[in-house]
C-alpha cells in the first residue's frame, strides 16, 4: 500500500450485538485521541471501521461486499477510504481478509482494538497490519476515559464465554470468560453518568458469570456489582444482558426484588423447548429447569418482563421437538424475544452434526415461532395500557414535538410534550401496538 495522510474523519459501522455497539463507541473515542472526528452525516469518511459480527449467516461475504461497495464509492468520489475490519469476523477470518481484500489496511480483533491508533500510524506509512491477540483486560486499561454518553449507555463488564454451546462461535471469537475489575467498572459507570447517562446496561456474553472483589476486598458477583452501582448518584436505571440460565444465582434473583434501580426486565435465552435438543446444544438446562428459574424471578419481582433467544432448525430437530419450543413459549408469555434460523458456524461441533435441517423447514418453523412471539409481545403491550411508569427520553420521534423513550419493561413509548433527551418523565401508557405504545406525559420526575 502507498503511504497516505492521516485520516481526518472516521465512521464506525457496527453490526450484531450490543457489545459491538459498545466496542464501536470505544474505537471512536480512541480515534478521537488522534484528532480524527466522526464524518458528518451524508459525507464519505476518510477511515471506515467495519465492526463485524460472526454469529450467523454469511458474515464474511457481507464484509467483502461492504469493502467492495466502499472502494467503488470512494473511487467514484476520487478518494478511496482507509478501511479497517474489526469485530468477530476479523478475529475468525483475519488472514483471509488480508489475503482477499487488498483495500483493507487494518484487521483488528475484538480484544485488540486498543492498539488501533498504532496500527493507524503504520497504515499511514503504507503498511498493512493485523492484530487478533486475546485476551481482553489489557484492552480496557488502555482505552481513554469516557467523556460523552447517550442517556441509555452500555458498559461491558464481562467478555467471552466458557459455555461452548455446540452451535455458537462466541467462545472462539471472543475467547474465554474474563471479568473486568470492580473498581474500573464503578469508575467507568460514574464517568458515564457524569457524561449524561441515566441508564446503564451491563454487558457481557455471559454477564451473570461476572465476578470480582468489591472496594472492601469481598468477593462479589453481578448482584453485588449492581447493588453498588445503584448507589451512584444520578444513575436511575440498571439493566444487564445476556445471561445463561446456569449462572443465575439466588443473590441476583433477590436483587430484582430489592434494588429499585434494577429494571423489571430479564433477557434469558432458552434456545429450544425440547430437552433432547437442549442437550445436543450443550445447554446444561432443561425446559423445566428454565421454567422453574423464571418462576423464582417472578416471585422476586412479579411485574418482571421476560425476553429470550430461540434457534429453530438445530440439526436433528424433529417437528415434535419444535412443537415443544412453541409449548414453552406459551408457558412463558414473553414480553419480547429474538428468534433465528440455525446457521452452521465453521469450527463449531453442530456444523458437522447429522440431520441438518432443510431451509424450507426452518423458514416454516421460524414463521410459526415468530407469530407466537409477536402475539405474546402484543398481548404484553396491551396489558400495559393504562399503566403509569417512568420513561427515559432517548430521542426525538418522527413528528415535530414527539419523543421516544423506553419504559422500565424495555417497551418503546412515544409521546408529546416539553421534555429533553435524557429526562426521566412520568407517562401514562395508552394505545399499544405490537412494537410500541403511545403515552401521555404526566409530569417530569424530580432527579
Ligand atoms: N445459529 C443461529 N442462531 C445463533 N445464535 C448463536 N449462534 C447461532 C447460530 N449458529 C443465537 C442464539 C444466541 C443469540 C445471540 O444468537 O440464540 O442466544
Ligand atoms: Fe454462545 Fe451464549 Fe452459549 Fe456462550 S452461552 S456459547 S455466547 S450461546
Amino acid at each position: 500500500m502507498k503511504p497516505t495522510t492521516t485520516p481526518r474523519t472516521y465512521r464506525v459501522k457496527s453490526f450484531g450485538c450490543q457489545m459491538n455497539v459498545y466496542d464501536g463507541e470505544r474505537m471512536g473515542e480512541l480515534l478521537a485521541t488522534r484528532g480524527i472526528v466522526p464524518a458528518p452525516e451524508g459525507e464519505e469518511a476518510d477511515l471506515v471501521v467495519l465492526n463485524t459480527c460472526h454469529i450467523r449467516e454469511k458474515a464474511a461475504e457481507k464484509v467483502y461486499s461492504d469493502i467492495g461497495r466502499l472502494t467503488k464509492a470512494g473511487r467514484a468520489a476520487g478518494k478511496e477510504p482507509m478501511i479497517a475490519v474489526a469485530g468477530c469476523v476479523a478475529q475468525a477470518e483475519g488472514e483471509e481478509i488480508m489475503a482477499r481484500a487488498p483495500a483493507v489496511s487494518m484487521v483488528v480483533g475484538p480484544q485488540a482494538y486498543h492498539r488501533l491508533p498504532e496500527m493507524l500510524d503504520r497504515a499511514v506509512q503504507g503498511e498493512r497490519a493485523t492484530d487478533t491477540d486475546m485476551p481482553a483486560n489489557a484492552k480496557f486499561a488502555a482505552l481513554p476515559q469516557r467523556r460523552s454518553s447517550v442517556p441509555a449507555a452500555f458498559l461491558t463488564v464481562q467478555e467471552g464465554c466458557d459455555k461452548f454451546c455446540t452451535y455458537c462461535v462466541v467462545p472462539y471469537t471472543r475467547g474465554a470468560e474474563i471479568s473486568r475489575p470492580y473498581a474500573a467498572l464503578v469508575d467507568e459507570a460514574k464517568k458515564l453518568v457524569d457524561a449524561g447517562a441515566r441508564e446503564i446496561t451491563l454487558l457481557g456474553q455471559n454477564v451473570s458469570a461476572w465476578s470480582g472483589e468489591d472496594a472492601k476486598g469481598r468477593a462479589v458477583g453481578l448482584a453485588g456489582l449492581i447493588r453498588d452501582l445503584a448507589e451512584v448518584d444520578g444513575l436511575s436505571r440498571i439493566r444487564y444482558t445476556t445471561s445463561h440460565p446456569a449462572d443465575m444465582d439466588e443473590a441476583l434473583i433477590a436483587a430484582h426484588g430489592e434494588i429499585e434501580k434494577l429494571t423489571p426486565f430479564l433477557h434469558l435465552p432458552v434456545q429450544a423447548g425440547s430437552d433432547r435438543v437442549l442437550k445436543a446444544m450443550n445447554r446444561s438446562h432443561t425446559a423445566d429447569s428454565y421454567l422453574k428459574l423464571l418462576d423464582r424471578f417472578r416471585t422476586a419481582r412479579p411485574d418482571i418482563a421476560l425476553s429470550g433467544d430461540f434457534i429453530v432448525g438445530f440439526p436433528g430437530e424433529t417437528d415434535a421437538e419444535f412443537e415443544e419450543t412453541l409449548k414453552l413459549v406459551d408457558a412463558v408469555g414473553y414480553a419480547q424475544a429474538f428468534s433465528f434460523k440455525y446457521s452452521p458456524r465453521p469450527g463449531t461441533p453442530a456444523a458437522t452434526m447429522d440431520g441438518q435441517i432443510a431451509p424450507e423447514v426452518m423458514d416454516e418453523r421460524l414463521q410459526r415461532l415468530q407469530a407466537a412471539l409477536n402475539r405474546d409481545q402484543h398481548a404484553f403491550n396491551k396489558a400495559s395500557e393504562g399503566r403509569t411508569c417512568t420513561v427515559l427520553v432517548e430521542r426525538k420521534g418522527k413528528h415535530p414535538g414527539q419523543w421516544l423513550g423506553k419504559s422500565p419493561w424495555l417497551q418503546s413509548v412515544w409521546f408529546e410534550g416539553d421534555v429533553a433527551i435524557g429526562d426521566l418523565v412520568e407517562v401514562r401508557l395508552g394505545e399499544a401496538g405490537p412494537n410500541s405504545l403511545a403515552g401521555k406525559l404526566l409530569e417530569p420526575v424530580p432527579a
